[in-house]
């Protein structure tokens, strides 16, 4: 099953509770939360307080997506503030301590991702595979929305989908950045089931308009 997964980097902040009401409205599945720390990323969004003001506005599925150096730090407090799952980034810390921070998250009873910046070769999700419920690949370098979609992230999207097929068939396969109604078919046809989409959406002004053309992308 396809989902949507609008991200919010791209809403009016100043009324997010109406925006993220919005798209539940128009038919989304999960709300994407894109935390950037001016180190890991060069940018910098929202963090814990405004999760915990978002989780008590939504009971939809909320999706962060930590673009933190070292995020074993934070997972905790992003647990309590109300993710309802957590991905970390495989270049944010050495193994050992992103394994950490997934078995945190898994201890906290929350759903667990890995993600992979476009460089990144697919086998770096080794490590983590049968530990996480998602695998997020990368389409646009991480730290602002509205990028072009990077066409070359397509085979390896298709390789991740291979992976997961054979060593964990119910692990999601998320992808973010430069997502719309024409490059949502092309992740689709690679292997991918959970689409982020933040200017596609929210740069809209027919938020329902928006989701239906990249389901049925
Ligand atoms: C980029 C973020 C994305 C971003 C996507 O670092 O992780 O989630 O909001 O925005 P679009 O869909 O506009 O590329
Ligand atoms: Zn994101």
């Amino acid at each position: 099953m396809i989902k949507i997964a609008p991200s919010i980097l791209s809403a009016d902040f100043a009324h997010l509770g109406d925006e993220v009401a919005e798209i539940k409205k128009a038919g989304a599945d999960y709300v994407h939360f894109d935390v950037m720390d001016g180190q890991f990323v060069p940018n910098i969004s929202i963090g814990i307080p405004v999760l915990k003001s978002l989780r008590k506005a939504t009971d939809m599925f909320i999706d962060v997506h930590l673009m933190i150096d070292r995020p074993l730090r934070y997972v905790e407090q992003f647990c309590s503030a109300g993710a309802d799952l957590l991905n970390v980034h495989v270049e944010a810390d050495c193994e050992e301590n992103i394994r950490s921070a997934i078995e945190k998250v898994r201890s906290l009873g929350k759903k667990t991702g890995v993600t992979l910046k476009p460089k990144t070769p697919a086998d770096a999700l080794i490590p983590y595979l049968g530990m996480v419920d998602l695998v997020l690949i990368m389409t646009v370098e991480p730290g602002f929305g509205g990028q072009r979609f990077m066409h070359d992230q397509l085979p390896k999207i298709a390789e991740v989908r291979r992976m997961l097929d054979l060593s964990c068939p119910g692990c999601e396969l998320e992808v973010d950045g430069g997502v719309d109604a024409v490059t949502a078919k092309l992740v689709k046809e690679a292997g991918a089931n959970v689409l982020v989409a933040g200017s596609a959406v929210f740069g809209k002004a027919d938020r329902q308009a928006a989701v239906s053309a990249i389901r049925n992308a």
